[in-house]
């Protein structure tokens, strides 16, 4: 038991895995408010109240992987696209018309040459149309360290793999048991990144199946070890027609109780990682809003600085569902850039235009 309490703890620079719990399980309205204004307030220090975007840009749904909770697996029934580099061209030309510091590219996992290939595509058309100004985030999954390398030599400069959870046992069931499903791989992705000379991010998903605070716990304290540049996470959320959503439909995972626990801990979460991990960039995620209109006014008000409004062409966003429910399906680049712009000014944040908005530190691990 920790006979701490609350201000106590978030007045600490660091903090034990007993510390992270007992933040994790604040129960009082009192409490969490405690935990959301001391993020906020170490966000202010740290970075500044300047909210950074990254339009994501989904160019394909093809994927090797068959995840036990995602939309796009490799068994799902979606319709597959994959864009053209044309299509890649317009909409990094309207980011960078808008004002987009950067750019994030998303995509189902592969590993073939062709994929390979449109990859290096992608990136050198990003640069091309805004002469080398938007910045680029990679989110393509477990790659080759050549692969990896070869992406940084084009220059995209970020890249996001979600480590999922760090825990064994529950990695175990939500992923197929073979080879390409692999933690330890997926850490020796993130090693290979960080040596290449990437800002790397990682990330969990939150309240799945069979998930502790203690486990969530380790989890922040593996952000740390590894010393993470960048963090995107979010609640998970059931999806029709994979071999999770039973198990969490039996589970109670889809009442409204158990969304507002899922919403809640996530932001949980994107507090206590702003005042462990202080200086990183942390994401309020798209997953967030979808199970909660204002999920992502509240990520920034938890500590959060990086959104990222989709920018995928209209016609493709609906086969890019890895969960039920997902915002933003019917809109415009346009509408998504008017809409989160409001939510940035409704907190009393700005938003970084025509910066990279690069982790603080990321920029400080290389002063060293
Ligand atoms: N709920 C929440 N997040 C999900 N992702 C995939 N499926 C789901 C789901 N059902 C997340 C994973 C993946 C990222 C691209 O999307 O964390 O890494």
């Amino acid at each position: 038991m920790n006979n701490k309490n609350v201000s106590t703890i978030l007045n600490q620079s660091t903090f034990s895995k007993e510390d992270i719990v007992f933040l994790l399980d604040l129960s009082s309205d009192n409490d969490i408010d405690l935990l959301f204004k001391k993020a906020y307030e170490v966000k202010l220090q740290h970075l500044s109240n300047k909210a950074y975007f990254r339009g994501l840009i989904e160019f394909s749904n093809y994927c090797i992987k068959d995840c036990l909770y995602c939309g796009i697996r490799k068994s799902s029934e979606v319709k597959r696209f994959l864009m053209s580099i044309n299509d890649i061209s317009k909409m990094s030309t309207w980011a960078f018309n808008n004002n987009y510091g950067s750019v994030t590219l998303q995509s189902g996992e592969r590993t073939d040459k062709d994929f390979i290939e449109f990859s290096n595509q992608a990136i050198k058309e990003i640069k091309k149309v805004s002469n080398d100004a938007l910045g680029i985030t990679l989110c393509l999954g477990e790659q080759s360290y050549d692969v990896y390398q070869k992406w940084f030599d084009l220059k995209a400069h970020r890249y996001l793999l979600r480590i999922e959870t760090t825990n064994e046992q529950l990695y175990k069931s939500i992923h197929p048991n073979d080879s390409l499903h692999s933690l330890s791989n997926r850490i020796d992705c993130l090693k290979s990144l960080k040596k290449i000379g990437y800002q790397v991010g990682t990330g969990v998903m939150i309240g799945l199946p069979n998930q502790t605070t203690d486990m969530l716990a380790d989890d922040i304290l593996f952000f740390k070890k590894m010393d993470i540049d960048m963090i995107g996470m979010g609640p998970f959320i059931l999806s029709k027609d994979t071999p999770l959503y039973d198990k969490a439909i039996s589970l109670g995972l889809d009442s409204t109780e158990a969304k507002k626990y899922r919403t809640l801990l996530s932001l949980k979460m994107i507090a206590i990682c702003r005042i462990v991990l202080k200086d990183v960039n942390i994401a309020a995620t798209t997953a967030l809003q979808a199970l909660d209109p204002l999920g992502r006014e509240k990520g920034l008000k938890a500590g959060a600085n990086i959104l990222m409004p989709i920018i995928t062409l209209p016609k493709f966003r609906k086969d890019y569902q890895l969960y039920d429910d997902k915002p933003c399906l019917d809109d415009t680049a346009d509408h998504c850039k008017v809409c989160l712009s409001s939510r940035v000014h409704s907190v009393g944040d700005v938003i970084g235009f025509n910066k990279w908005g690069d982790s603080p530190h990321f920029k400080k691990r290389n002063l060293l």
